[in-house]
């Protein structure tokens, strides 16, 4: 798929895990300046004060985006991804007009006076030849801002609440920190924050588990299925931070295997283990069953996390 590819390559030279191992620093700058917004507090919402924010602020750092619209992009972004079944259903249409207007004015500003990010260069690299159209342009820079916006939150917000359910490996963590980088693949495994791969089609008619699939037919990969199969995992229903290597699902698998894969590992480590070093007495302000999950067919995460501090 060499239009695929060609896009690929642009951006990819911004998550190279060299690259994001450079922003070490100032993610744990970031998370460090959130959580001391929390000190004092006895009480929060950690999507509102923590999850959400964190993940924001870097890709909007990565893109050039100015900090005073992120709210605008995560009322925007939710829109889009939570559909008619969320808080801004009716106004969806509205929302995406805003989004792309908003996004025009940004390209015009830039390609006047490019700066150092990645929309920046991208506008650059359209500039210079066919290599990205017009319309590429938007559809990258609103992939980039969507994925960054609605999934880390999610690795965050699902890695707190489920370590905070399960004293044991949290109180494992805390004696062995080193173990946060297990931590975080188990739980990208045992409450992924992606629920569906993106489509598949079968490239020829085949058979698998009794079912039969034609040859052009769609396929769609229920990430957290796969990821909880007993025949690929030993107790898959144990949340288990030591568990022996883990080859989950839930960054996809072959050439769309996501991008951001190393920012978002490196952002869930930094903030899960920064949140517990911080607050190591927190625990859950509400029974779990009482957890609401947000709607949606795409993401996997909760829309408010209480937490006693
Ligand atoms: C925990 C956080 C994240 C999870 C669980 C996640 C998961 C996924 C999944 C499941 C896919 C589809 C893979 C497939 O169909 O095989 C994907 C694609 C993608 N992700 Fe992520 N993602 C996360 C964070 C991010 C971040 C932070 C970015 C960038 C800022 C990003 C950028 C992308 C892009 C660009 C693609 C499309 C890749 C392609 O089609 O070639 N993701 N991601």
């Amino acid at each position: 798929m060499p239009e695929h590819k060609r896009l690929r390559n642009l951006v990819s030279s911004a998550f190279t895990p060299k690259m994001i191992n450079g922003m070490r620093d100032r993610i744990q700058e970031i998370a460090d300046e959130l959580l001391d917004e929390m000190e004092g507090k006895e009480r929060v919402d950690l999507i509102d004060e923590f999850a959400f924010p964190l993940p924001i602020i870097v890709i909007c750092e990565i893109l050039g985006i100015p900090a005073e619209d992120r709210d605008n992009f995560r009322i925007w972004s939710n829109a889009m991804i939570e559909g008619s079944g969320g808080d801004y259903a009716g106004d969806i249409g509205q929302h995406m007009q805003a989004f792309v207007e908003y996004l025009g004015k940004r390209f015009a500003m830039l390609r006047e006076h490019p700066a150092d990010d990645l929309i920046s260069r991208l506008i650059i690299a359209e500039e210079e030849g066919d290599r990205l159209t017009e319309q590429e342009l938007y559809g990258v820079v609103s992939l980039l801002i969507i994925a960054g916006h609605e999934t880390t939150v999610n690795l965050i917000s699902n890695g707190v609440m489920t370590l905070l359910q399960h004293p044991d490996q949290l109180k494992l963590l805390k004696e062995q920190p080193d173990l946060i980088k297990k931590a975080v693949e188990e739980i990208l495994r045992f409450e992924g924050p992606v629920e569906f791969s993106t489509s598949r089609w079968a490239g020829e008619d085949l058979e698998f588990k009794g079912q039969l699939m034609k040859k052009g037919d769609l396929v769609i990969i229920i990430l957290n299925s796969a990821d909880h199969d007993p025949e690929k995992f030993d107790d898959p229903e144990v949340f288990d931070i030591t568990r022996k290597k883990s080859v989950h699902l839930a960054f996809g698998f072959g050439i769309h295997t996501c991008l951001g894969a190393p920012l978002a590992r490196l952002e869930g480590e930094i903030a899960i283990s920064s949140f517990f070093n911080r607050f190591p007495e927190s625990r859950l302000g509400t029974a779990p069953d009482e957890l609401e999950w947000r709607p949606g067919m795409i993401v996997r995460g909760v829309k408010e996390l209480p937490v006693i501090l």
